[in-house]
């Protein structure tokens, strides 16, 4: 899948998104190694701080069907500010992606691509098995 087939699907799922306090719509999609894909949308909530991000809710989304081995992510934003993932979110990607994960991040002008490594140098990690 392309980077630009990727980002329409982020483009659709901001279709969804529940975003009527910051008026700020961001949708999401996350490619799985096996070539699914999972979409997003922030979820805003009256109490704030309750607020999931898109890029969250596809990663649950995509966990919770199961996968666990993600191939990239396109983030997607109508207008300015682009919507580069928040530090939450850039540490929860890195539970599941490697530094070289690639993370497109798309506005209505075109969209750039960046390394989760490069957003989140240094991401804290335990061991697991
Ligand atoms: N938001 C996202 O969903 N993803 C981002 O990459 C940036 C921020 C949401 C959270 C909140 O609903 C709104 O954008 C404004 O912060």
């Amino acid at each position: 899948m392309t980077p630009n087939e990727l980002i329409a699907f982020a483009f659709q799922a901001l279709g969804n998104a529940h975003a009527p306090y910051s008026n700020y719509k961001v949708g999401a999609a996350l490619l799985c190694s096996d070539g699914t894909v999972f979409q997003g949308c922030n979820v805003e909530n009256a109490s704030y701080g309750l607020t999931n991000c898109a890029e969250r809710t596809a990663l649950f989304s995509a966990v919770a069907a199961g996968k666990k081995d993600f191939a990239a992510m396109a983030i997607a934003a109508n207008g300015d500010p682009a919507p580069f993932p928040c530090g939450a979110c850039r540490q929860v990607l890195s539970e599941f992606c490697g530094p070289d994960f690639p993370v497109h991040v798309a506005t209505t002008d075109g969209h750039t691509t960046i390394a989760l490594g490069e957003l989140l140098p240094h991401a804290f990690g335990l061991r697991h098995v």
